[in-house]
């Protein structure tokens, strides 16, 4: 197959949603059509089970579970699906913002009784933000919930879509009887049977056929032809342009629990969903279907054996074929590095392999030469941009509680935070360590991981931060910069790329300091 043909049947996206919405069950179901697994139950939810805040072994279990999960390949008709798994967990939202910048296309699921919830609001947001194109699903038809126009309504308001209905449900819950496709012109009939795996469904191209309500009853086939003018007349019409431009999100309804317009949903995404696009990088835009390799590390996983040190780094390829054994440029360090495995994704195992595309993730063995946002060439010296940290949420100073082990320590607080499972600032006043997160959670697992994996331990100690903020001075050498630093040192720290970080200790501080401070530019995320 031509290269061109290679990156334009790629399909590689991400599923997101508040815990419990349906994403595994859906993800399940969507192998299920591309023949990539044999039976529900196969993909084991990564999800931390609520209540497993202290239970470290089930951390562990699950660290295992997702590095199976992290990418699922699997091909339907003519095009190859990359599925790049999020974590739903909250504590984990950072490594759900950075898989993010690796997917061409998103599919949000909302949970038809919950409606939209905070966490798919953020989420959402950063999407919308970067245009990223997104389907919605609403999941759990079979179940009692909203009211279809008040649900498309709620994401409207809350998630700030343009939504515009593809699929319209016949009842729900209890009555639920099927769903009609706008996008297909056809009706689907519920049979409640889950495990039907292909459905059957009966062309309606005229709404007011006679067929129509011997099909679904008189009744009901009212309601369906006036929801759906309803519909036609309140929404606009569907333009792949438009979705494509992140301008419009089409909307599904089903089950996926039991396969149900789950579907309609993977047919209308291989139709309409983007191939892979081209990034920004500091020089210029890279596009896909250049000649040269380049990619950049969106994850780092590390191995479940602690005896041996090895990661493996996730690397979305974004331009030109990715070979094994050809030495490819490390740009942050200036060398050049050759892989003798690259490893693949497939459904439920990864296979090494000799070439792959624009669009897919290859998966390199990393003895720590890896950071989440580090760039790969064929030379060329570009950074991509787009992976920035946030303002962590908690902060705590860690020490020490080890002294015979502080080299460990050091080295695993080092090779934990370039996975990215937090942040690092070393205080300018007297180097001490702070480490910020996204929840609490992440303190259980550092503390686990540096005893098992490093040898070290420590212990945490309260500060009070309320935010970190990036530091902008107009000019470096001004009064007012130098008064800045005089004056707030005991709040200035360095992150780890030695980036001058504001640890503002309450919103109010925060506000009087950029008062004070009018030259300085605080940003809230690493990158500017
Ligand atoms: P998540 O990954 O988004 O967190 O959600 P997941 O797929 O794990 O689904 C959460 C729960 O919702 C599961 O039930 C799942 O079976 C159920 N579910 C998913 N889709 C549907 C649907 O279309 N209809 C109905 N009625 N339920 C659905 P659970 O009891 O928490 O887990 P399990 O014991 O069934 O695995």
């Amino acid at each position: 197959m031509k290269f061109k043909d290679e990156i334009n049947r790629r399909r590689t996206f991400g599923i997101i949603s508040h815990p419990d919405a349906g994403k595994t069950t859906l993800t399940e179901k969507l192998l299920l059509f591309g023949g990539a697994i044999q039976e529900a139950g196969a993909v084991k939810s990564n999800k931390i089970k609520k209540g497993a805040t202290s239970d470290f072994m089930e951390i562990e279990r699950q660290r295992g579970i997702s590095v199976a999960t992290s990418v699922l390949g699997f091909e339907y008709k003519t095009k190859k699906i990359n599925i790049l798994d999020t974590p739903g967990h909250k504590d984990f939202a950072e490594d759900t913002f950075r898989t993010l910048t690796a997917v061409d296309s998103v599919i949000v699921v909302v949970d038809v009784a919950k409606g939209v919830e905070e966490q798919t609001e953020k989420l959402v947001e950063v999407c919308r933000m970067r245009n990223i194109p997104m389907i919605v699903f609403i999941n759990k038809l079979d179940r009692e919930g909203k009211d279809g126009f008040e649900l498309l309504d709620e994401i409207e308001q809350k998630l700030h879509l343009r939504v515009t209905p593809l699929s319209y449900p016949i009842g729900m819950g209890y009555d639920f009887k099927g769903i009609y496709n706008i996008y297909e012109q056809n009706v689907n009939l519920f049979t409640g049977d889950p495990k039907k795996d292909i459905e059957d469904t009966i062309e309606v191209k005229n709404l007011q056929t006679k067929e129509l309500d011997e099909l679904i009853g008189e009744n009901a086939a009212d309601t369906l032809r006036e929801d759906l003018e309803l519909a036609e007349g309140v929404y606009p019409r569907f333009d792949k342009e438009e979705y494509l431009k992140g301008e419009l999100q089409p909307v599904f309804f089903g089950s996926a629990l039991h396969n149900f317009g789950v579907r309609e949903l993977l047919d209308c995404f291989v139709d309409i969903a983007p191939p892979p696009q081209s990034k920004e990088s500091d020089e210029r835009e890279i596009r896909p279907d250049e000649d040269k390799f380049s990619g950049f590390v969106f994850k780092i996983h590390a191995n479940m054996d602690p005896k041996h040190r090895n990661r493996l780094a996730f690397v979305k390829i974004v331009s030109g074929k990715f070979e094994r054994n050809k030495p490819y440029r490390h740009v942050r360090l200036g060398k050049d590095l050759k892989f003798s495995s690259p490893s693949a994704f497939f459904a439920e195992k990864k296979e090494i392999v000799d070439e792959m595309f624009p669009g897919d993730i290859v998966g390199l063995h990393d003895t720590g030469n890896f950071k989440i946002g580090d760039t790969m060439t064929e030379g060329e010296i570009i950074n991509y941009k787009g992976t920035p940290s946030f303002s962590p949420e908690h902060f705590r100073y860690i020490n020490n509680a080890d002294p015979m082990k502080s080299k460990q320590l050091n080295k695993g607080i080092e090779q934990l935070m370039d996975e990215g499972v937090a942040q690092l600032f070393t205080l300018e006043l007297n180097n001490r360590k702070i480490i910020g997160t996204v929840g609490a959670l992440q303190y259980e697992v550092i503390q686990y991981r540096l005893e098992h994996e490093y040898g070290a331990k420590c212990s945490y100690e309260n500060i009070n931060v309320h935010k970190a903020c990036w530091i902008e001075p107009e000019n470096e050498k001004s009064e007012e910069f130098q008064d800045f630093k005089r004056v707030k040192s005991r709040f200035l720290a360095k992150d780890k790329q030695n980036q001058l970080v504001f640890l503002a200790d309450s919103q109010f501080s925060l506000q009087m300091t950029q008062q004070k401070y009018p030259s300085i530019k605080f940003h809230f995320t690493s990158e500017f």
